[in-house]
C-alpha cells in the first residue's frame, strides 16, 4: 500500500490531484468519486492506467507499452486507488443496452456536446469515443455514469432529467462510436544517446520570445526546426507516448524522473532547451522548474503543448511501434 501511494505521488498526482480529486490539469478526472470506483471494475481500472487512452494526456504506464510501470505494480496500484475510495462495488450487468441511435444522436448534441465535444472526442471532460475507453467500458458501466454522473464534479446526475428509455439511447449511441481496439503488444525504439541529445550541433541559436519568461509559441520552435537551428527538445510526457510519437529529435525526460538524474547528459551552456508535453504545461513545467532550479538558464515550455502541435501540421515521428 505505501509502495502505491508513493507510486501514486510520482505518477499521477501532476493531473488528478494530491487527493485523487481530478482536475490538477488538462482536465483529468476525479479518480474517487462513488460512480466512477463503485462501478470500475479493477481490470478495467488497470487496463486503463496501463493502456492509458490514446490520443488524450492519459499515457499508458504498462512497461510493454514503453511505460514504466510493471503489471504488478499497476493492479497495486488500482487496488489502492479502490481502497483509498472506500466505496463498494456495485456488480452491473454485462448485457448490451438497445437503443435508438438516432434520438441518442441528438440528446447528445443537445445536452453532452458543449463538454465532451461534439464527436464525443473530449473538450473538458474525459473522451467518450476513445478506442480503449469503450474497449473495457461496459453498456450498463456507461448508463450509470450518465444517469447518476460523478459526485463533485461536473458530471452530474441525468436521472431526473432523462427517462429510462433517453438514457438507453444515449448508450447506444455511446456504444456506436466503438472503432475497434486491442493492446497489442508493441516495438520499443531504443533511447538516444547524449552524444545525440543536440539536435543541428553545427546549426545557428535560435531567437525566441518567452511570455511569462518560460512560455515559447510554438510557431518559434517550429520555425527554428526548420531552419535547422541548434536545439535541444525534451519530451517530458510518460515514456510510452514518446515511443507512440514525439517531435524529431526530441529525447525522453519524463516529468517522474528524479532530480539527480534530469539533467543527466544536458549542455549547460547557451544552448536552448525546449519542453513540451500534452497536458499542455504541468509535465514541462516540473521538469523545467528542476533545471533552471540546477542553474539552466536558456529553458522553456513550448506554450500550445503536443496536440496544438500535431493539429497545425507540424512534424513529428512515429516510435517503431505498430
Ligand atoms: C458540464 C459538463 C458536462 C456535461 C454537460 C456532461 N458531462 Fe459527462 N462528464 C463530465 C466530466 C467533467 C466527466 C468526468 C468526471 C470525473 O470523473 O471527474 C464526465 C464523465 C462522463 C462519463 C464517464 C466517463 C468515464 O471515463 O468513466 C460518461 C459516460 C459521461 N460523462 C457521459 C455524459 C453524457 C451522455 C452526457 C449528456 C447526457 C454528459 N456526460 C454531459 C462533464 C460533463
Ligand atoms: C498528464 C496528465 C495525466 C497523468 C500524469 C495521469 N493521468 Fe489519468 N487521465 C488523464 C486524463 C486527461 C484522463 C481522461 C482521458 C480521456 O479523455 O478519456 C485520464 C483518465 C484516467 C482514468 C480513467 C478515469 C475515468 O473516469 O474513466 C484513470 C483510471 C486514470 N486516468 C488513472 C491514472 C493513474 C493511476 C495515473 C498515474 C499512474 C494517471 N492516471 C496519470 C490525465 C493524466
Amino acid at each position: 500500500m505505501d509502495r502505491a501511494e508513493q507510486n501514486y505521488q510520482k505518477y499521477c498526482m501532476l493531473c488528478h490531484g494530491a487527493d485523487r480529486e481530478g482536475g490538477a490539469a488538462d482536465y483529468a478526472p476525479s479518480l474517487k468519486s462513488k460512480s466512477l470506483m463503485s462501478t470500475m471494475p479493477l481490470n478495467f481500472l488497470a487496463s486503463s492506467i496501463g493502456f492509458g487512452r490514446p490520443n488524450t494526456a492519459m499515457a499508458p504506464y504498462l512497461a510493454d507499452s514503453g511505460g514504466p510501470m510493471s503489471m504488478k505494480e499497476i493492479f497495486n496500484l488500482a487496488i489502492w486507488l479502490k481502497y483509498k475510495a472506500g466505496h463498494e462495488t456495485i456488480e452491473l450487468s454485462m448485457d448490451p443496452i438497445e437503443g435508438d441511435l438516432k434520438i441518442g444522436s441528438k440528446l447528445f448534441a443537445q445536452k453532452c456536446a458543449e463538454c465532451h465535444g461534439s464527436k464525443a472526442e473530449g473538450l473538458t471532460a474525459p473522451a467518450l469515443a476513445n478506442p480503449a475507453f469503450l474497449a473495457f467500458a461496459t453498456d450498463a458501466y456507461i448508463k450509470h455514469a450518465i444517469e447518476n454522473g460523478r459526485e463533485d464534479t461536473e458530471m452530474k446526475a441525468f436521472k431526473t432529467q432523462l427517462s429510462q428509455e433517453q438514457l438507453d439511447d444515449l448508450t447506444a449511441y455511446i456504444r456506436s462510436l466503438t472503432s475497434g481496439w486491442s493492446p497489442e503488444p508493441r516495438e520499443l525504439s531504443p533511447y538516444p544517446e547524449p552524444k545525440d541529445y543536440v539536435t543541428n550541433p553545427q546549426g545557428a541559436r535560435p531567437d525566441f520570445t518567452l511570455k511569462q519568461d518560460r512560455y515559447v509559441p510554438m510557431e518559434q520552435v517550429a520555425k527554428a526546426l526548420k531552419n535547422k537551428n541548434k536545439i535541444v527538445l525534451l519530451d517530458t510526457r510518460t515514456s510510452s507516448e514518446w515511443h507512440n510519437a514525439h517531435i524529431p529529435g526530441a529525447i525522453p525526460i519524463p516529468y517522474y524522473i528524479s532530480e539527480a538524474k534530469v539533467s543527466k547528459g544536458l549542455p549547460n551552456d547557451d544552448t536552448w532547451i525546449i519542453a513540451y508535453c500534452s497536458c499542455p504545461h504541468a509535465a514541462s513545467d516540473k521538469v523545467i522548474d528542476m533545471l533552471r532550479k540546477k542553474g539552466y538558464k536558456h529553458t522553456a515550455v513550448i506554450d500550445e503543448g503536443f496536440f496544438n502541435w500535431i493539429n497545425a501540421g507540424h512534424p513529428i515521428i512515429g516510435g517503431t511501434s505498430k
